[in-house]
């Protein structure tokens, strides 16, 4: 089985050709770093417009890496939501005429799922049910991967992601976009108990999630302190709420076989280190996708859409592009977390 992956559902523009046996033939990535740099975030029209610019010759180089062409595909699949709607019809249009034009299945994916699913493509033996923490720019949930589209929402963030707030204690110390990546550097050469900051939702109930706290309390001590150090320190207090809320969920994840962590901060060191020592303590195997897995890419949309294709989920060339589309349909909202999908 080979799948062609499209994913522009946000500031990377992506192809993938996967096979159903776990084999990446290619992987191709443009992304928009300079073109929003000036902004300090991405500019949505702008990211369309870049998508459009650089899908189709991505297109044309991943199956050239491969040596196939869209005679050899299964199935297409692309993006079709959640995240910003400009960009998403971008995928979702050339995914749909490149399905209808070579007479092939299209595989519309949720983005979260392809993050939810992308530690299956990296690792064989992973089982389900998993726990899986998926933090990234846009996310920071809790999820019960129970099988291919049944995920049970345990925790979400009741205003910010994870990655946002990275994101944005970068802008403040001055550190450039993206932001994780930088603080990330910056906080190897802090002290990470320099500044005193608050670990929001610390001990609650529910595996939730809060960083809107952080992100202020960050702003508050920075002209105050060394970059590094608040780097460090922010870091570890995102670390410490990721730790407690995800051993939170473990309470509730019946029959976890493994603790998965997924989405672009999932590329953090400290995070990715405190997660497998959760693991350890629990007795649970600890699966990580490789750091260029975790950010967004298309390789993991074609994997879902393999998943998605053998067990014979597709879709109709209609099927709309969703800007919001939660994982688990059935996960009830969570008080301020109205800005969130
Ligand atoms: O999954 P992703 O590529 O895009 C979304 O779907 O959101 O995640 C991007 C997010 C950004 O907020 C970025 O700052 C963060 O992941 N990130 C990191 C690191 N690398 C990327 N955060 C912390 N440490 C990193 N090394
Ligand atoms: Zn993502």
């Amino acid at each position: 089985m080979l799948i062609l992956g499209l994913e522009s559902s946000c500031d990377e523009t992506a192809a993938a050709l996967v096979t159903g046996d776990r084999r990446v033939l290619a992987h191709r990535l443009a992304g928009q770093e300079a073109a929003h740099r000036p902004y300090g975030g991405v500019v949505p029209e702008i990211a369309a417009r870049a998508h459009v610019e650089a899908l189709e010759p991505l297109i044309h180089a991943a199956f050239a890496d491969a040596g196939v062409t869209l005679a050899d595909v299964d199935a297409v699949a692309a993006t079709a939501g959640p995240g910003l709607i400009g960009g998403v019809m971008v995928g979702l249009v050339t995914g749909k005429a490149l399905a209808h034009a070579a007479g092939k299945p299209l595989v519309a994916v949720n983005h979260l799922e392809g993050h939810a699913l992308s530690p299956r493509l990296a690792d064989p033996d992973l089982d389900l049910p998993y726990l899986l923490l998926l933090v990234s720019g846009g996310h920071c949930q809790l999820l019960l991967v129970e099988g291919v589209g049944a995920y049970r929402r345990l925790g979400t963030t009741i205003d910010d992601a994870a990655g946002e707030a990275f994101d944005k204690t970068a802008k403040i110390l001055g550190l450039g976009f993206p932001g994780g990546p930088a603080v990330e550097r910056a906080a190897a050469d802090g002290d990470a108990t320099a500044v005193p900051l608050p670990r929001p939702l610390k001990g609650s109930a529910e595996p939730h999630f809060s960083f809107a706290g952080l992100k202020a309390a960050v702003a508050r001590a920075a002209p105050d302190h060394a970059a590094a150090d608040v780097a460090a320190s922010f870091q570890q207090a995102v670390v410490d709420c990721l730790i407690d809320r995800t051993r939170r969920a473990l309470r509730i994840a019946a029959g976890a076989t493994a603790l998965v962590v997924a989405g672009g901060v999932a590329a953090n060191g400290a995070v990715r280190g405190a997660l497998k020592g959760l693991a350890d303590e629990h007795g649970l195997r600890f699966v990580a996708p490789p750091l260029w897995l975790c950010t967004d890419n298309a390789a993991m949309i074609a994997w879902a859409g393999a998943e998605r294709f053998a067990a014979g989920l597709t879709d109709p060339l209609d099927v709309a592009a969703r800007p919001r589309w939660p994982l688990d349909p059935h996960a009830e909202k969570v008080r301020g977390a109205g800005v969130k999908a």
